[in-house]
């Protein structure tokens, strides 16, 4: 959630960071600040809010530095003020450093810091880091070794990137669990906690280990390990498109993410199905593996465990393969019964959510296989999993989920198909199942095709108290992601439950005025689903539902019927239901004057427990 941008070479350093930090504001943050050296000292700008008051003292100043680091803070440990913004001094403001994640020992650190006269500034822990790091540079060490030894004291999962002005030429940074990323020039050198801070400069990038200590020259990079010891430097071409990672001429970016779900889902499946029809994927388990593995636990947070609920309908219905999902917070602390045989799937956006990869280490600790479907390359949870298969949906900017639930749930759904595929599973269609797959991204473009009904619908939305969700079957897990898309970009309260469920409770919500939207693409499951809709419009509310093309029965009930492209298999149908509702949470954000992108409280990445 916060940003690190870093910069050393001929341009105007406070400028380049600047513009990195702009790019990384989807992440969320409520302060900003860089850090910048410039006739022998280290200068500091930072403001709470957003990064125009940064702007606002940048353009003051107008300062030429050719070094200088950024950051944008979403406040953990002291609120958004200026005093808390990043970067912070050491006691004799000789270092200044930058950090994200959180330092779990900072107390501990500052007391006795406190003890032997230092003094500080700020509530935070970072600045608690940056006294350790000024204590270690004391020494006479180079910064590099003042940091490595620094992190030896530090508990918990951050990144930083520490200047000094008794070493003008670099930049330090390290890491233990939050992403760096080092971006490779000629004469200059980059540095960033994300990718698309570093496009508009440089493709070719290292990603900096766990432990491991970047050194930064304009001349060149150099990485030690955790024991000081030189480092190979790996380094990959990043292939995605500036473009891709800008609005492509939409008003925001979740609008133009949820129109990217057609080419999302073809880009997903790209060299996955061979020339016979048959699924495969690279560098993943052997087929001894698959067919072994006795149980499946899926663990993510938010959009990503709504796609692992999908995950459990196929693995169950398809496979017959007994699938718990989990939300990553409670997983580590719900001592999980997991057994020898099982594997535990992690689903995730970002790949750098805390609460999954603090999850993850348990199923590590536990020696269990794991599993990640992940869309950011490289991330933590990318390359912490035993084997990773990449969402390859491209940089998702808007905080809210869109593309990459689609991307995640068809990964799980070729993944099932695959799993039946090895195992033989009998009775599985697989051919039907890839030629559906293969027709989904034609489907979705039918489902956008529904953005005119939609919007127009956002009105009688935008004016209801409370939102109801309901759904029977695949159809209930969408309804948890359609809801959770109007909560966080259009701030209305939702109730989402199956739709049996409402008579044993959320029944007694419903009054004249509010609107249900209604997920019945199952037709094994409609005449349920229908009895349970006339059960609302008894009482007053509006129906909104969301079928397939062939239905006939759900109009006689529906105020209002969206009708789906229908699959032959009726999970994919209800799939396609999410983007009717992410075009509806979007247009009643757009209606309401919602700040889209970046809804208030929330950040994209949620590298904190
Ligand atoms: O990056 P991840 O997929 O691990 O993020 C998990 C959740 O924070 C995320 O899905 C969140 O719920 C969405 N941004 C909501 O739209």
């Amino acid at each position: 959630m916060c940003g690190i941008a870093g910069y050393l070479g001929p341009r105007n350093a406070v400028e380049t960071v600047f513009e990195q930090l702009k790019l990384l504001e989807y992440r969320g943050y409520d302060s900003a600040g860089i850090a910048f050296l410039q006739d022998g000292d280290i200068r500091i700008l930072k403001r709470a809010g957003k990064l125009t008051e940064l702007g606002k003292a940048v353009a003051e100043e107008m300062p030429e530095a050719r070094l200088a680091i950024a950051h944008s803070r979403w406040a953990t440990h002291g609120g958004p003020t200026d005093e808390n913004a990043h970067p912070h001094y050491d006691q004799f403001q000789q270092v200044a450093i930058i950090h994200n994640g959180i330092i779990e020992n900072y107390l501990e650190l500052k007391e006795r810091l406190a003890a032997e006269g230092h003094s500080f500034r700020s509530e935070t822990d970072t600045e608690g880091a940056a006294h350790v790091i000024g204590r270690e540079y004391e020494e006479g060490v180079p910064l590099e070794e003042a940091v490595r030894r620094a992190a030896g004291k530090l508990r918990g999962a951050y990144a930083f990137v520490v200047i000094s002005k008794r070493e003008p030429d670099k930049i330090v940074a390290t890491r233990n669990a939050s992403p760096l990323i080092v971006g490779l020039g000629e004469g200059e050198q980059f540095l960033a906690s994300d990718i698309p801070a570093l496009l508009p400069f440089t493709r070719r990038v290292v990603v900096v280990k766990e432990g491991e200590v970047a050194v930064l020259r304009r001349e060149g990079v150099s990485l030690l390990d955790s024991a000081g010891k030189p480092a190979p430097i790996e380094p990959m071409e990043v292939q995605w498109d500036v473009a891709a990672a800008e609005r492509g001429g939409y008003e925001h970016f979740m609008i133009k993410e949820i129109h990217e779900q057609p080419d999302v889902i073809r880009q997903c499946l790209l060299g996955r199905i061979d020339e016979a029809g048959r699924i495969r994927f690279e560098n993943i388990f052997s087929d001894y593996v698959w067919t072994e593995i006795d149980r499946i636990n899926i663990v993510a947070c938010g959009t990503a465990y709504h796609a692992g609920l999908m995950g459990k309908h196929l693995f169950e219905r398809l496979l017959r393969l007994p699938t718990d999902v989990f939300h990553s917070s409670e997983f580590r602390y719900g001592d999980p019964v997991l057994s020898e045989k099982s594997l535990a799937i992690f689903i995730s956006q970002s790949g750098e959510t805390a609460d999954s990869l603090a999850a993850l280490k348990l199923c590590q600790q536990r020696r269990i296989r794991t599993l990640g479907i992940v869309n950011v390359v490289g991330s933590s949870i990318a390359r912490e999993c035993d084997r990773t298969i990449l969402t390859q949906a491209g940089p998702e900017i808007s905080v809210a989920s869109t593309k990459a639930y689609t991307a995640q749930v068809v990964v799980l759904s070729l993944l099932a198909f695959y799993l039946a595929q090895v195992r033989e599973a009998p009775g599985v269609r697989v051919p039907e199942g890839v030629d559906e797959l293969k027709r989904l991204s034609d489907m979705a473009r039918a489902a956008l095709a529904l953005e005119e009904q939609v919007e127009p619908l956002s009105e009688k939305v935008a004016a209801s108290p409370l939102v109801f969700f309901i759904g029977r079957a695949a159809d209930a897990h969408v309804a948890l992601e359609g809801a959770l898309k109007l909560k966080e970009v259009a701030y209305i309260p939702t109730q989402e439950s199956p739709a049996g469920e409402m008579k044993h409770g959320p029944l007694a919500l419903v009054e004249s005025g509010v609107v249900a939207i209604v997920g019945a693409t199952d037709s094994k499951v409609r005449d349920k689903t229908v009895s349970n809709m006339m059960e609302i419009k008894a009482r007053g509310g509006t129906l909104i539902a969301l079928t397939t093309e062939d239905d006939e029965t759900t109009c006689q009930v529906a105020d209002h019927v969206l009708r789906l492209p229908k699959s032959r298999f009726d999970f994919f149908s209800a799939l396609l239901s999410v983007i009717p509702m992410q075009l509806l949470a979007y247009h009643v954000a757009r209606r309401r004057g919602c700040e889209i992108d970046q809804p208030r409280n929330l950040a994209k990445s949620v590298t904190v427990e």
